[in-house]
């Protein structure tokens, strides 16, 4: 509130300093001061309610990630339709088996001034789990059902001069998810306090009609509210230098219509994600009403038969990953350091795009890859008119479907990242004519409400949509997995061209091999873990190899979304059945954030810019000396010849004899002896170009520590994520170490959350210890608003301490 106060006054001295500048628009960001309690109160929506017992917290705000873990949460008893299941098993650890079940309040008192008899005040919600009902001063003023969209209010009406109260309900069933969704107001909560007269709420759309090398036409349609009113809108490049101005000539109905010209623009892409500003003021006379700053990136897109997918008029194909929303011990609550750590760990494999797997993004993650360079797939939904879970979409989809795509385009469609919309993913509607009259309904809503992209669904019944025609109807056909069913497909529907929608699901543990290495699916082990061989999958899907003979093969394949960039919280496939097991197996990077061995893999492919060179498994194999320890390097070079203690054990060069040998080197049949592997990547001429090593460790002496960023912000937000793992005495790092460690954070910071990655776990997230797995985890700190250095100890009996410091400034 304290800032708040400072914010109004601050406007205030400001609008002494410039007489014909009026209040305009002030955007206030309901961070802190909230009080949250699970649990419904039939009165909490009332002022007099007494909630000094609550929790204070800050939003945005996931009430389950603290635990504990319990595998009678949400435990589902069903056959998964879509997994080829026939028989009802009981899923534990489906939605992550943490507590999001049941209802919550929310509460905040807003101390507003007096507002203009011209002020407007509107509330946005970025996303709440679920069902948000909204209160103020005790009255409904607003609901929204699906957990994963934005929506706003006009709340001017029910404000009071002073004291208000804002509540807000949530309802999370059981049953309601395939995957932890989270719980509570996980994205952010805004007011926007403006005049009457003013531009809309999402009501500035920028399209690119005409990009040519020398100029690019800007369409800019403003939709306003207030008569006698002038627009002008100005582009800025990167810099801040005005590049284009205009004053709107006409306003028809509600809405300006400027064309604008910028000569030589530079284009966005992923390779250099270059964003101008459209700054549109709103006066009345000589005075401004109103300011709204728009980014927008100058790109073209096109999918076309026997081309496929042009950015910019360059021929290329998606490199893709899909991504849940969770942020592993961060449960959902949104937090852009987190996501920039992501998309920075994707950005180091070479990856171009991201699916929003099954819902709609976060506004920070697509301001993110407008800024990094993602091309940004973002998906609607999970579930039409026909269940996948007994308290899924399903309930809302016939009431709710087209007003969540509204709010889907109108909150984002400047976003120079999206490149297509996904009105759903593998729904059960593919079967049957309604399922069709679905698809072209929703499809149309997206044409409507933005006709410059186009639409795609990630489709797993490929046969019954190419009977029925729905796969036809699509803009892009997007088959999930069914490699085998590419070909078929590409020759029934029309469009030219099969986007790789999701892709692989290959399961791993980082840091675990199983022996012996063979290829194979659904694959189990009595320690709940899967092997970083990368061979092992699932009934419906394929090891990473069979994509990319797809992708390098079919000139009309226009990509891959690995399924999935990072491991997520529920759906541990294929140890759904088993206990403890309540995270994925899916992701190329643990869900601590920490490469796998499959990174590498993809980074071989996908990274243009640098080499790779990558060995596998790790060398500490105490007990199997002697035995057969199969070694893969995953490399951009086309072939390597393997060391171990200084004997060769022979060059391998990648050739097309299996999709395997085209992709890895591989050295089946090695020895297991302790000591060194080393592989040496030899270029054309076989001279040696790299060479990378793995040493057996000895006994864990030395905890280390590595943050990613070693300065933050002193802003209450922002995070260093710093890996701990163990060395022995000679600095060798050791692989399977499990210490149980401590972590201490003093100074100007505290602990936030721990994750080691390993799926079966059930520690805290939020507590100050854990074991680590495969010799790793992550522990993340976040800064104070005060500043100065965070100091982080981790202390584990036997071992010398480690200790960092990160600096927080201003
Ligand atoms: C797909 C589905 C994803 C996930 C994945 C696991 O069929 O679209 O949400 O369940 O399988 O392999």
């Amino acid at each position: 509130m304290f800032r708040l106060k400072k914010l109004f006054f601050a406007i205030f001295i400001l609008s002494l300093a410039y007489l014909n500048v009026a209040a305009q628009r002030t955007e206030i960001l309901l961070d802190e001061g909230w009080k949250f309690s699970k649990g419904n109160f039939p009165n909490a929506a009332e002022a007099g309610f007494n909630d000094t017992r609550w929790e204070t917290v800050t939003v945005p705000h996931d009430w389950a990630i603290s635990g504990p873990f319990d595998k009678e949460i949400d435990k589902q008893v069903t056959a998964i339709t879509q997994n080829n299941e026939t028989r009802a098993s009981e899923k534990t650890g489906r939605t992550g088996a943490l507590p999001y079940i049941g209802e919550g309040w929310y509460r905040k008192k807003l101390n507003l001034p007096t507002l203009k008899p011209n002020q407007k005040v509107l509330l946005q919600i970025d996303g709440a789990m679920s069902e948000p009902r909204v209160y103020l001063n005790g009255k409904q003023v607003g609901q929204w059902n699906y957990g994963y969209n934005y929506f706003y209010i006009d709340i001017t009406n029910d404000l009071k001069v002073n004291d208000n109260l804002l509540a807000i309900h949530l309802k999370n069933m059981p049953k309601s998810s395939r995957w932890y969704p989270g719980a509570g107001l996980y994205r952010n909560v805004h007011l926007i306090i403006k005049e009457e007269k003013s531009i809309d709420q999402w009501g500035i759309t920028v399209t690119t009609p005409i990009v040519k090398k020398e100029f690019a036409k800007v369409n800019i349609k403003t939709k306003l509210t207030g008569s006698g009113i002038r627009l002008v809108t100005q582009i800025l490049d990167s810099l801040g230098k005005q590049v284009a101005i205009d004053t709107a000539k006409g306003i028809f109905g509600n809405e300006a219509d400027q064309n604008l010209a910028i000569s030589n623009p530079v284009l966005w892409s992923p390779e250099r994600p270059y964003l101008y500003t459209a700054v549109s003021s709103l006066y009345e006379g000589n005075t401004l009403k109103d300011v709204v700053k728009t980014r927008l990136g100058i790109r073209t897109i096109s999918f076309s038969a026997g081309i496929g997918f042009s950015l910019n008029g360059k021929v290329r194909k998606f490199k893709g990953v899909c991504l849940h929303h969770d942020l592993g011990p961060l449960g959902t609550a949104i937090n852009t350091a987190a996501l920039k750590r992501q998309l920075t760990i994707l950005k180091e494999m070479g990856c171009d795009a991201i699916r929003s797997s099954h819902n709609m993004p976060s506004p920070e993650q697509l301001e993110l890859c407008d800024e990094m360079g993602f091309m940004f797939l973002a998906e609607s939904f999970d579930e039409w008119a026909k269940a996948k879970v007994e308290n899924g979409y399903h309930l809302y989809f016939n009431t709710d479907a087209e007003k969540d795509i509204v709010n889907l385009v109108q909150a984002n469609k400047n976003h120079p990242c999206i490149v297509m919309w996904s009105s759903g993913n593998e729904v059960p509607d593919q079967f049957g004519a309604e399922g069709v009259k679905r698809a072209k309904w929703l499809q149309e809503i997206f044409h409507r409400e933005d006709p410059t992209r186009p639409v795609t669904v990630g489709m797993d019944q490929v046969k019954a949509t190419m009977q029925s025609g729905f796969g036809a109807l699509m803009d892009i056909p997007g088959l999930n997995y069914r490699v085998h069913l590419y070909e078929e497909a590409n020759k029934v529907f029309p469009q030219g061209f099969i986007l790789g929608s999701e892709t692989a699901s290959t399961v791993s543990s980082r840091g675990i091999y199983k022996f012996p290495v063979v290829k194979g699916f659904d694959k189990q082990y009595p320690d709940f873990q899967s092997s970083s061989y990368d061979l092992e999958y699932c009934s419906w899907s394929n090891v990473p190899d069979d994509d990319f003979v797809m992708q390098d093969d079919k000139p009309w394949v226009i990509g891959e979304f690995v399924w999935t960039g990072f491991d997520y919280l529920g759906e541990p496939t294929p140890y759904d059945t088993s206990w403890p097991s309540r995270s994925s197996y899916f992701g190329i990077s643990d869900l601590a954030g920490l490469p796998k061995d499959r990174y590498y893999l993809y980074r071989s492919r996908w990274n243009k810019t640098k080499p790779t060179l990558h060995l596998l498994p790790h060398w500490n194999w105490e007990g199997r000396e002697g035995e057969t320890t199969p070694v893969f390097v995953y490399t951009s070079y086309d072939s390597a010849e393997l060391f171990l203690n200084g004997k060769s054990l022979g060059v391998r060069k990648k050739d097309k004899s299996s999709p395997q040998n085209r992709y890895r080197l591989m050295w089946m049949d090695v020895k297991y002896e302790p000591g060194i592997l080393k592989v040496v990547a030899l270029d054309g001429n076989g001279k040696p170009v790299a060479e990378e090593k793995i040493t057996t460790a000895g006994k864990p002496y030395k905890i280390v520590l590595t943050p990613d960023r070693k300065e933050i912000t002193a802003d209450g937000k922002d995070l260093s994520f710093v890996t701990v793992s163990v060395v022995d005495k000679n600095g060798v790092p050791c692989p399977t170490a499990t210490n149980a460690l401590n972590f201490e954070v003093n100074g100007a910071g505290t602990f936030k959350a721990v994750c080691n990655g390993d799926a079966t776990s059930i520690e805290s997230f939020v507590k100050p210890s854990m074991k680590l797995f495969s010799g790793k985890l992550v522990v993340v700190v976040q800064s104070d608003k005060k500043g100065g250095t965070i100091a982080l100890k981790v202390k584990g009996k036997g071992l010398e301490n480690g200790n960092i410091e990160v600096v927080s400034a201003k």
